[in-house]
């Protein structure tokens, strides 16, 4: 199984630095790994960044409508982002879910019109700090997933890559040190919601402070097939840095 790192620069780089970034993540990717990549720039660029992309970046959007075409002013839909070819749609980032009250239901129906649209899902889940601190973690996570996997069927799962993101470590140079622990209840969910072969074949991606120094100790974890890399991919070195340290994670595991 080939992990997955994709790049997610939020709300960040005009249209020159936009295009300067993309064009320095592509002339390092120049060659197959054992890790599929792909970089979720602001919407705005998406069209404009396609011929930037070959066959080893891919295109990711950061989200996409939770209903098809029509009078929905502002918003994009996942066809729309198939027809230019984009291959994912980032689901439920927790900044999404916090700033702009994505509940759990439009989670579901995001997934839905990603699937529908024959793109691939990365969805995401975590808790914040007080619900760690409570020890309502897994709970938490967990119920994300059930209800966002809600009306996804076990042959659309081949679409899916799940990414944990504990609130408490996007952007805050802290890491979870015990994300295995949670991957691995992730992975056991998943088996439960659908099988274990399903189970044993979805990637589980870990987002937050994920940088060059700490991901190869990350991507080494049995359960982590990849990562969501927020502010280390806003620099090409850094980013392919983690790109490479994910090919040598599943290296040393062969
Ligand atoms: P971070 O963000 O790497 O800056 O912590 C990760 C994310 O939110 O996807």
């Amino acid at each position: 199984m080939r992990n997955i790192v994709t790049g997610n620069w939020k709300c960040n780089k005009l249209w020159d630095e936009a295009d300067k970034l993309m064009v320095e993540v592509v002339e390092g990717m120049q060659s197959a790994g054992h890790t599929e990549v792909m970089v979720a720039p602001p919407s705005p660029y998406l069209a404009a960044l396609r011929p930037r992309c070959n066959e080893f970046v891919a295109l990711s959007s950061q989200q996409c409508s939770a209903s098809g075409e029509g009078a929905h002013t502002g918003e994009y839909t996942a066809s729309m982002l198939k027809s230019i070819g984009v291959k994912s749609v980032l689901i439920g980032h927790s900044e999404r879910r916090e700033s702009f009250g994505e509940t759990n239901a439009a989670v579901a129906a995001k997934m839905k019109q990603t699937l529908d649209a024959g793109l691939m899902a990365i969805l995401c889940c975590g808790e914040n700090l007080d619900e760690r601190d409570a020890g309502r973690h897994f709970e938490k996570v967990l119920a994300q997933l059930s209800h966002a996997l809600s009306d996804v069927s076990s042959e659309e799962m081949d679409r899916v890559v799940v990414a944990y993101e504990p609130i408490w470590a996007i952007g805050t140079g802290r890491t979870a040190s015990a994300e295995q622990e949670m991957h691995a209840a992730i992975r056991q969910h998943l088996t439960a919601l659908f099988n274990q072969s399903i189970a044993d074949s979805t990637r589980i991606l870990y987002g937050g402070s994920c940088k060059p120094s700490n991901a190869l100790e990350i991507f080494m974890q049995p359960d982590v097939n990849g990562g969501l890399i927020g502010g280390a991919a806003l620099n090409a070195t850094d980013f392919l840095a983690i790109v490479k340290a994910s090919n040598e994670a599943i290296s040393k595991a062969q």
